[in-house]
């Protein structure tokens, strides 16, 4: 059963629809008492509203604070009912601050024509059309609220009501670990009623989701198991599950074991970082079972997924309409305020979409790794870098750049951290993947293989020191000959290659599954919440709108031809004097390959026909006839 002690239960909706006549029926029903938002008005409100003129944001907003601090001192004694138009989202918001995760919204709706019916009927209550037509005009109908059709008597919405607020929660959400507790919180701070389950291991994992509940007041009307099916029967139909566990195997076992107890219509969320290949077989297998599947990449980590992530939902469109009011909530928004979750495309598209998100995401963070070096090589330590790093942030903002910037920072004792971490990078597959995918499409993403490989080259350490005796220890260490400028430039220009590469992997994808995937729209929702969010990010979804390869935009080609001085320098630079610079030097011997019109694939071509008579085409036949020629 849903907690409804210590709540504010706000009843809104336009004038006329009742709200006075509900709230004194459920206040009554509830044992609790009800307030009548309207008596709440100063005076020149009341006297402007008897003229028959509409209130603007100015009238409202003293009136808006005096019903949150009625809301907050009867919070104190234990739960009531208020009743107020509240058309507009920032008035909920103000009468609501600070008591968010204390208050429940019912909307009372109705057409204007019903409404308007209704008032003409009322002998007490007069309204003019203008003023009813004015409410519908500013009228954002509530996210997430109890949606109450007026077409009922008022007995019948208060039974409703209290069903409504009695009922099974709404959403679940499996696996408490890291990602899981923050995107419970969220989900509990946005107002949804929520059951959490964690898995019980003796002595291990016990009572994991009942303390998690107990450690933080918004989770006090989640509710906590740890027993599979308690857990799926405290769930509304169709149930809507949120899987948070470790990709690969384990999801596939919490699939089978979840799956005995979901009745038809059921959907399965999956936030993990799957491989999309699994993600489309699950699909089918779960539709099989006539279990609904949606695979949602969410990035953002721990702080992203409290805060609100950056996700991708992949599935079929109509069962993505069912979770999309739950997972806008919880995403963080953009620019414009609009959530960074956007429907992405059939079957594995969410988690594929993700995917390169990460293989961007490793690019990106190889390039601070290869400029820190450099830095370093030009004399630097590790505290003026953070600061030429930080200065780079009005040209080059980003997520990563910022947290580098503190990373570098980072002090033990008089020691920087970072010096003493050991040079192995890890990495959990997805870089793997968008790799492997990047090759399967024949589409050239480089950047993101030469991440991936440069991770793999650091884990052999012991080799690196090896062959750095054999190979190094004699040379003495030179110094490159750089300006700061430079080396930003270089920077700048990999980036584009990076993010034209990545979103060329994901046009490429999208027409060979016949996706039909929005690269503006996806630039978008990487506009915050995610790891690779940055100003570059935000410049994009006007860039790709309608137009799929960076390297044609006429202003990105601007851009390109004013830093490739500077990368061809750095990148020269770097090789003269053995620092390595995987990603950089492949940023420009990408766009030297991809900008060379004759280029001497045809050698290629005759050696294939050379030894495997795998035939080639000639420059002189347009007709695109094959040749083999007995070259011996
Ligand atoms: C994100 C991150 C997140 C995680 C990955 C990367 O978008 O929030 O990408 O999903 O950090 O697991 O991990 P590896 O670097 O370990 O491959």
């Amino acid at each position: 059963m849903s907690e409804n002690k210590n709540k504010v239960f706000f009843v809104m909706g336009v004038s006329g629809v009742g709200k006075s006549t509900v709230g004194e029926l459920l206040g009554k029903e509830l044992a609790i008492p009800y307030f009548d938002g309207d008596d709440f008005h100063p005076k020149e409100n009341v006297e402007k509203m008897s003229k028959g003129e509409p209130l603007n944001d100015n009238d409202r907003l003293g009136w808006l604070k005096t019903l949150n601090i009625l809301a907050k001192e009867q919070l104190k004694k234990n739960s009531c009912i208020i009743g107020c138009s509240a058309l507009k989202n920032n008035y909920r918001d103000i009468i609501t601050n600070g008591i968010e995760k204390h208050s429940k919204w019912i909307f009372l709706e109705g057409s204007f024509a019903v409404i308007m019916e209704r008032i003409k009927n009322r002998s007490d209550h007069f309204m003019p059309t203008e003023l009813l037509k004015s409410q519908f005009d500013i009228l954002e109908p509530p996210k997430n609220a109890i949606n109450i059709n007026i077409s009922l008597n008022p007995k019948e919405i208060v039974s409703t009501i209290v069903n409504k607020l009695n009922q099974k929660s709404e959403f679940g959400l499996f696996g408490l670990g890291v990602m899981g507790k923050s995107l419970s919180r969220n989900l509990a701070n946005n107002g949804f009623y929520i059951s959490i389950f964690n898995r019980h291991v003796d002595g291990i994992e016990e009572n994991v989701a009942v303390n998690f509940k107990n450690e933080y007041e918004e989770l006090s009307a989640a509710l906590p198991f740890d027993d599979i099916e308690a857990f799926v029967n405290s769930l509304q139909k169709p149930r809507k599950i949120m899987l948070m566990v470790n990709a690969g195997k384990i999801t596939d076992r919490v699939i089978e074991s979840i799956v005995p107890y979901l009745s038809e219509g059921d959907i399965l969320i999956d936030g993990g970082n799957s491989n999309y290949n699994d993600t489309k077989i699950r699909h089918n297998y779960l539709k099989s079972h006539n279990i609904h599947f949606i695979g949602a990449g969410v990035s953002g980590g721990e702080e992203g997924a409290l805060s609100g992530p950056s996700i991708m939902p992949g599935g079929d469109k109509d069962v993505y309409k069912i979770v999309q009011p739950f997972l806008e909530a919880i995403a963080a928004k953009d620019e414009n305020k609009l959530p960074c979750c956007a429907y992405i495309g059939n079957d594995g598209s969410g988690h594929f979409v993700k995917m390169v998100h990460n293989g961007m995401e490793y690019v990106e963070m190889q390039l601070l790794a290869e400029v820190v070096g450099i830095l370093m090589a030009l004399g630097n330590n590790l505290d003026e870098i953070a600061t030429i790093l930080e200065s780079w942030k009005e040209m080059a903002d980003s997520y990563l750049l910022d947290i580098t910037v503190k990373v570098l920072r980072k002090k033990e004792g008089n020691d920087w951290l970072v010096d003493k971490i050991i040079d192995k990078a890890g990495n959990k597959g997805t870089g793997n993947w968008a790799t492997i995918a990047t090759a399967q499409l024949g589409v050239p993403s480089t950047l993101i293989a030469s991440a991936l490989f440069a991770r793999y080259i650091s884990f052999y350490k012991e080799d690196r020191v090896e062959l750095h005796k054999k190979y190094r220890e004699a040379t003495s260490k030179t110094k490159p000959n750089l300006l700061i400028d430079e080396v930003l430039k270089a920077y700048q220009f990999s980036r584009i290659i990076n993010h034209q590469q990545g979103f060329k992997l994901i046009s490429e994808a999208s027409k060979f599954y016949e996706w039909g995937l929005n690269l503006s729209e996806i630039a978008r929702i990487w506009t915050n919440g995610c790891i690779i969010k940055s100003t570059l990010m935000q410049e994009l979804v006007e860039t790709l709108k309608g137009n799929e390869n960076l390297l044609m935009n006429e202003k990105f080609i601007q851009q390109i031809k004013e830093l490739k001085p500077s990368i061809t320098k750095v990148v020269s630079q770097c090789v003269l004097n053995e620092l390595a610079i995987p990603c950089l030097s492949e940023a420009i011997n990408f766009l030297n390959s991809h900008t060379t019109a004759n280029s001497t694939a045809n050698l290629i071509q005759a050696q294939r026909d050379y030894f495997g008579a795998h035939t080639y085409q000639r420059i002189d036949d347009d007709s695109e006839n094959f040749y083999h020629t007995n070259w011996k």
